[in-house]
């Protein structure tokens, strides 16, 4: 099988979002394309929360059209995201459902975005050598920051988009594959921790991440399924 993630590469110096341009051209490019730009002006996160996206990082989105859209795609940019890491010496952790953690910080996020069953859009962000800013010190951190030194960008892209080719032919082929893996580098299970969906909270402990991708939770002594969706995840 050829390759899919990669086989076009869109290259701007900025753009508001590489997800809302990506989403602009969904329809009319094949699937495998990518989106990547220098610095975003407007980049987001879930809810329409704000992307600090400085050069340096990689703010890349993907146009996918798999069969179906399935929300488990997330995990494709993740488990890339970790991979990634790990060939640069760094230990990175997935902190359902969509952000991924190093050194107890949060060093790369995804979103994905899709209309029906046309095309998803897979965004990554990914901080490598950017300055965080400083009302997020605490809780972010880039690979820069973690290796001591400057970090080449173009083999971190280059190896970030050999494993979204790599994980998305197991979702499509074996997504109980990927999902082993999710499970395995899932560093909330085990943990107690609060889930706010809406407007309503659930605190219990993390049991299991299911092959459906939701999170299955001990809570008040009942078995509870979260599903992945909208929620924020906070530990106690
Ligand atoms: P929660 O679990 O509370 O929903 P989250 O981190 O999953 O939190 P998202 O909406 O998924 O929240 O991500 C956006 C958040 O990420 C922003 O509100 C901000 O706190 C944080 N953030 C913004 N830019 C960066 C960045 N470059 N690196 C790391 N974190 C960032
Ligand atoms: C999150 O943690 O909420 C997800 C953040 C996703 C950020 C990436 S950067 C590339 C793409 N373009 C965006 O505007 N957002 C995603």
């Amino acid at each position: 099988m050829n390759r899919v993630v990669g086989i076009r590469i869109i290259s701007l110096e900025e753009v508001d979002s590489t997800n809302e341009y990506a989403k602009t051209i969904a329809p009319d490019v094949p699937e495998g394309t990518v989106v990547v730009a220098k610095r975003q002006t407007a980049g987001r996160g879930r809810k329409g929360r704000s992307w600090a996206s400085p050069e340096g990082g990689i703010w890349m989105s993907v146009v996918l059209k798999p069969p179906r859209i399935d929300p488990r795609l997330v995990f494709v940019g993740a488990l890339a995201v970790v991979d990634t890491l790990a060939d640069f010496g760094i230990s990175g952790w997935i902190k359902w459902p969509n952000d991924v953690w190093a050194g107890g910080r949060k060093i790369s996020g995804v979103l994905t975005e899709g209309r029906g069953d046309e095309y998803a859009i897979l965004g990554i962000g990914l901080n490598v050598n950017n300055p965080i800013p400083e009302e997020l010190r605490g809780n972010a951190v880039s690979m820069m920051e973690l290796i001591g030194s400057k970090v080449p960008l173009e083999k971190v892209i280059e190896r970030l988009l050999f494993h979204l080719d790599g994980w998305y032919r197991v979702f499509l082929e074996r997504p109980e594959l990927m999902m082993a893996k999710v499970r395995e580098k899932t560093f909330i299970i085990g943990m107690t921790v609060r889930i706010l969906e809406d407007n309503t909270a659930v605190t219990g402990r993390v049991l299991d991440v299911l092959d459906d991708g939701s999170l299955l939770m001990f809570v008040g002594g009942q078995l509870r399924r979260i599903l992945y969706g909208d929620v924020s995840l906070k530990f106690l």
